[in-house]
């Protein structure tokens, strides 16, 4: 199957990649700034184009890859459903509950599949932690603690900094956390959030909120863009009977190579313990959709109730009042 990306910096670039390791062919790389398109498209023989929307009507386009900004997701979805192609997008799904049901609507309305990249559903250890939870390991769960933090985002043209667009680290980092807490937990019934914004001397974001889960479980889960550097994940799992921790600092894998004897000092190279990028896996679990077998693990009613889940935060976190979701 062919695909097209738009939006070439960071998260476009590397799902070019990951689609192609599934077997996926990229024709055409579409961004706003053409030459962030031809050096992603000059790495697999695709075309360049910064005619976004024009590239979703090329009859050999059978799935779009959307990578751009927030606020421009559901655009790109509607037209691409309108069009006729299998549609990958990025989390958030929108940038505001409506707007995803309105990209919904459109994927329906086209009998379009529309996946949303919730990578978390595909990492290893938050896989492990939700099978340890399903099977019963801790007892009954009562308290979560999740969190999330690394530096602010930079992002092509400073978006990320404007909270209108991105919607800062509550709804651009912290969803991943909303979407697993919903996977594994179920529906949240309330929610507040307090958060902490800062341009000067520098950016950073800085929040934490907590949720009453519909099944009692008390849910806190804090971000942070205000990292100097690194990228940090932990979560806690309490349960009547015991308690699963993580920290991605603790390493459980790591590579020592040994160099010839002489040859300089020893390194050792921390690597990732999960074989294939969970990047990758999402790529996979789509394939596998559009090949008309399973269901993809994340559907977009799931999408849209993550940005409910973290549009309710930013509204608790701007009234300093509880938010009934
Ligand atoms: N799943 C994850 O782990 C993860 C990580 C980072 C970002 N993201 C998400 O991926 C999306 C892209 O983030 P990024 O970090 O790659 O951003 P980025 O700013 O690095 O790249 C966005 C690209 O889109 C282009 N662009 C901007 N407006 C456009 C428009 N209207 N039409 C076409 N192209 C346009 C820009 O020129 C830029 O090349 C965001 O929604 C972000 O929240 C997901």
């Amino acid at each position: 199957m062919n695909v097209a990306i738009i939006g070439c910096n960071g998260m476009g670039r590397m799902h070019a990649q990951m689609a192609v390791n599934c077997g996926f062919n990229v024709v055409a790389c579409a961004d706003l700034e053409l030459s962030t398109a031809r050096s992603v498209a000059s790495g697999f023989d695709a075309d360049a184009t910064d005619d976004c929307f024009g590239v979703l009507t090329r009859p050999d386009v059978d799935v779009v890859g959307i990578m751009t900004p927030t606020p421009t997701h559901t655009e790109y979805v509607v037209a691409a459903a309108k069009a006729g192609k299998h549609i990958f997008c990025e989390k958030p799904f929108g940038r505001t509950v409506q707007q995803c049901k309105e990209a919904i609507a459109a994927a329906k309305k086209a009998r379009v599949k529309l996946f949303v990249g919730h990578v978390v559903r595909y990492f290893q250890e938050f896989e492990a932690m939700r099978a340890q939870v399903a099977q019963g390991k801790v007892g009954k769960v009562g308290f979560v603690r999740l969190y999330r933090g690394g530096i602010f985002p930079a992002g092509q043209s400073g978006w990320f900094r404007d909270l209108e667009q991105s919607g800062g680290v509550t709804l651009d980092s912290m969803i991943h956390d909303f979407d697993w807490l919903r996977y594994v937990f179920g529906d949240a019934d309330r929610v507040f959030c307090q958060a902490l914004q800062r341009t000067v001397p520098n950016h950073v974001d800085y929040s934490m909120a907590t949720f009453r889960m519909k099944n009692g479980i008390i849910a806190k889960v804090i971000g942070t863009w205000a990292h100097p550097s690194g990228f940090r994940v932990e979560a806690e799992i309490c349960g009547d009977q015991g308690i699963i921790q993580f920290n991605s600092d603790d390493t459980p894998l790591k590579a020592m190579k040994r160099t010839a004897p002489g040859a300089g000092a020893s390194m050792i190279v921390p690597s990732s313990p999960v074989h294939t990028s969970p990047y990758q896996l999402e790529w996979e679990d789509f394939k596998v959709w559009l090949d008309g077998k399973l269901r993809a693990r994340v559907t977009p009613e799931d999408a849209l109730e993550a940005v409910r889940m973290a549009t309710a935060a930013l509204k608790s976190a701007e009234t300093g009042k509880p938010v009934k979701l």
